[in-house]
């Protein structure tokens, strides 16, 4: 019973947001409501009407779910390049309740593989200063962060080899 078990489909995937994940990332927006994640998490509002507006969505910025038995357990957005920017700006969020088991660094390595496919050659985020978790997890993948004012870090991560597959 307790073996460990291959990969199955309890195993998450992370995958381009489309239209018809739009009800079940609303109730992850719900979930992350009800947990306060909105304190450190607060792209846009996590209501049902923007999920839709992002699961919708068709421009240069990508926003992305993970996804376990068809259920999104987890959100992930680089933005800034429809606005102009060169850097995009990374932002994730888990369900509550899969915390702690590394699917944070896996949709935060599927971001940076869409960044270097979109030719981006840094990343930026922000951080408030007493997110731990989230900070522990960005110095662990190479972020430099450094205090600004309002309790916000800010970091940078140069990706790796960006324009060694410029094809992918
Ligand atoms: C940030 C977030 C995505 C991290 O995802 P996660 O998979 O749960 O991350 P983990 O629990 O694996 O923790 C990442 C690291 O932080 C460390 N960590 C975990 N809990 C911690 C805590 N309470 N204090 C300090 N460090 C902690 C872990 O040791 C882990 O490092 P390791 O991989 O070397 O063991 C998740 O906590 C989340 O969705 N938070 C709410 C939204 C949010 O804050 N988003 C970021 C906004 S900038």
């Amino acid at each position: 019973m307790t073996a460990p078990r291959e990969s199955d489909n309890r195993d998450p995937v992370c995958q381009p947001l489309s239209s018809e994940q739009a009800a079940s990332l609303a109730r992850l927006f719900a979930r992350l409501r009800q947990a306060d994640s909105e304190n450190f998490f607060h792209p846009h509002p996590l209501t049902a009407k923007e999920a839709a507006v992002r699961a919708n969505y068709s421009g240069r910025d990508f926003y992305c779910v993970m996804l376990q038995e068809n259920a999104v357990i987890g959100y992930g957005m680089l933005r800034g390049w429809d606005e102009g920017y060169a850097i995009p700006s990374l932002g994730i969020a888990l369900d509550p309740s899969i915390r702690g088991r590394g699917y944070g660094l896996i949709l935060m390595n599927f971001l940076h593989d869409a960044a270097k496919k979109r030719g981006a050659t840094r990343i930026r985020l922000k951080v408030d200063s007493r997110n731990h978790r989230a900070i522990e997890l960005y110095r662990s993948l190479g972020y430099v962060l450094e205090e600004q004012a309002d309790r916000q870090l800010i970091g940078f991560l140069t990706l790796a080899s960006a324009d060694s597959r410029k094809d992918a």
